[in-house]
């Protein structure tokens, strides 16, 4: 903290709908006297635009001072272009967790009182992103390869931070996604790893394992069956997405990357560039992760103050934006929030 009890934290207002959904953000934070002090910085497409660089020094100057971050989405280039900005920054603070919890908020919808956290490896993998073309004939691009990796230490480590938070939280079972029945050796490691942890936590906490192929159909059929769910890093990435749908989408679902010097919070959704500028962007996904972000810094008071409001503004359906079936823009939702916390 600084001398006027302030927390030093990087904002990163983002791309597409990002600097809607931060503004409405900052704005409830406001609202809680939040302790943050900002220092705003740019990254992704903002970066290109304005200093022609998607994660510039001074970004990463700023994080590695705070060590906290909130972050708006950011665009990546589809194919070409650089390499993702997300991927990058988690392998530069070394966020080896992400961390992403989905609760229902609106009940009454397919599925009610869902409550899951998925915990996602976030530094390797698929993601390690080694790609390589191979020429075939006169073309180039005759073959893509990608090879990713897995080692003992990073299986390790995440699933022993999901079995911990399992302990933290009351969680009842930890379940371990993966696919080595097919990918024995790059998934077979996380989940061998997975028994020798989950050996330690006996007595405390249930395990079990899943294929991820399974474990998507199960999580639509009756996702109760899961408490904590902890996975590789492209699972992770896919049946986060899933399990967002189960709450209402892409709008509700937050998400931590964590790590040993760092944490940044954003929201699991992308820069949704079908909608930015149009002012109809659920800031609620970026909201929860701010909540996240108050309990990280053991503000539980303030983060409980929100939840309350989101449950009295949303779940009471006063205030609801488009892709929750209302007619709210993003300002709506941010006056009915300030409003309720004032
Ligand atoms: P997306 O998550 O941006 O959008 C998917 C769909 O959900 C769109 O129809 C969009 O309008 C809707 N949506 C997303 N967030 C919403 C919100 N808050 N309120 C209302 N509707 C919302 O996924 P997409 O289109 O595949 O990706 C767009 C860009 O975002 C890409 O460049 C991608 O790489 C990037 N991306 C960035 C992430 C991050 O910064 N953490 C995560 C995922 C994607």
């Amino acid at each position: 903290m600084t001398a006027h009890n302030k927390i030093p934290a990087t904002l990163i207002p983002g791309d597409g709908i990002g600097p809607e959904i931060v503004e409405s953000v900052i704005a409830i934070l406001d609202a809680v006297k939040a302790p943050f002090e900002w220092d705003k910085q740019l990254a992704g497409m903002a970066g290109v635009d304005a200093v022609k660089d998607p994660l510039p020094p001074k970004t990463i100057e700023s994080i590695r001072r705070t060590g906290l971050a909130l972050k708006g989405p950011l665009t990546t280039p589809v194919g070409g272009g650089f390499k993702s900005i997300n991927v990058t920054m988690r392998q530069e603070f070394g966020l080896f967790a992400n961390v992403r919890p989905v609760k229902t908020i609106i009940h009454g919808q397919r599925f009610d009182n869902v409550d899951l956290v998925l915990f996602r490896e976030n530094l390797e993998g698929y993601y390690a992103a080694m790609e390589h073309y191979l020429p075939v004939g006169d073309d180039r691009h005759g073959i893509a390869l990608a090879s990713g990796f897995t080692s003992r230490t990073e299986c390790r480590r995440i699933i022993k931070y999901a079995f911990d938070y399992a302990v933290k939280h009351n969680r009842k079972k930890v379940t371990v996604v993966h696919k080595a029945n097919i990918l024995k050796l790059l998934t077979g490691l996380f989940l061998e790893e997975g028994r020798k942890v989950a050996e330690e936590y006996k007595g405390k906490v249930e395990f079990n394992d899943c294929i991820v192929d399974a474990c998507a159909m199960k999580l639509v059929i009756n996702p109760a069956q899961f408490d904590v769910i902890v996975t590789t890093n492209l699972f992770g990435d896919i049946l986060s997405d899933l399990t967002s749908g189960l709450v209402g989408g892409l709008g509700m679902a937050p998400g931590a990357n964590i790590g040993e010097h760092a944490a940044i919070f954003e929201a699991v959704h992308g820069s949704a560039p079908d909608i930015a500028g149009q002012g109809v962007a659920n800031p609620l996904a970026l909201l929860l992760a701010a909540v996240m972000m108050l309990r990280h810094v053991k503000r539980d008071d303030l983060a409980n103050r929100i939840e309350t409001a989101i449950d009295d503004i949303v779940a009471s359906g006063k205030v609801r934006t488009k892709d929750l079936g209302g007619h709210a823009t993003t300002k709506d939702f941010t006056a009915a929030m300030t409003q309720a916390l004032a």
